[in-house]
């Protein structure tokens, strides 16, 4: 069964995940531990349950704030003019050797999970998110993200109404 969990490096393999994208393999094997321990990231991994220690995939999680003037005009209307409170999740990736299953996708819902969950104790307006390609782009596309006003590669996903 698969199941999401915040790593725990004394269990996750982290050096044994690839993804194909050199940065955000990086970034599990040298930095995700080091980040979530200094509070700058929050980082969930995928394992399947028969083979708890293999990563099939991770994102992680921050604090973010966007300034109102990069929403969509339509929407900026009905903000006020500070920066926005928002959730930032700046990695996202699914082993190589996983994809096509539906792992993206279920991380992905994983996280919007955990933000709507969080936003009932802290205030948050989206989901952000930064696309490092036209395919990652297309992909947030696919599921629901809109570009902000000014940057077509920082995407972001309202949580509520
Ligand atoms: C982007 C990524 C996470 C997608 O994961 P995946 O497991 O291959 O994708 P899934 O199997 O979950 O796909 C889910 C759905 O998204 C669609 N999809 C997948 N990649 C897509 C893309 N690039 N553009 C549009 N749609 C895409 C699939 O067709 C599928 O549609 P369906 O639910 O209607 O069948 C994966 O390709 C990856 O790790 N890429 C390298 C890192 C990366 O680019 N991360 C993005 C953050 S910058």
């Amino acid at each position: 069964m698969l199941e999401e969990h915040p790593l725990d490096p004394a269990l996750h393999d982290r050096q044994g995940f690839t993804c194909g994208v050199p940065a955000l393999d990086e970034y599990l094997h040298r930095y995700a531990e080091q980040h979530r321990r200094r509070g700058l990231s929050a980082v969930y991994v995928l394992v399947d349950s028969a083979e708890p220690a293999r990563v099939l995939g991770y994102y992680t999680l921050s604090a973010a704030e966007v300034d109102a003037a990069r929403l969509p005009e339509a929407e900026r209307k009905r903000l006020p003019r500070f920066p926005v409170p928002c959730f930032r999740m700046g990695r996202l990736a699914a082993a190589t050797a996983q994809r096509g299953r539906g792992l993206g996708k279920l991380l992905l819902g994983c996280a919007v999970d955990r933000c709507l969950k969080a936003r009932e104790q802290v205030a948050a307006y989206a989901l952000v998110v930064d696309a490092k390609d036209d395919a990652a782009r297309d992909f947030y596309l696919y599921f629901g993200f809109r570009s902000l006003h000014d940057a077509r590669m920082t995407l972001y996903l309202p949580l509520g109404r």
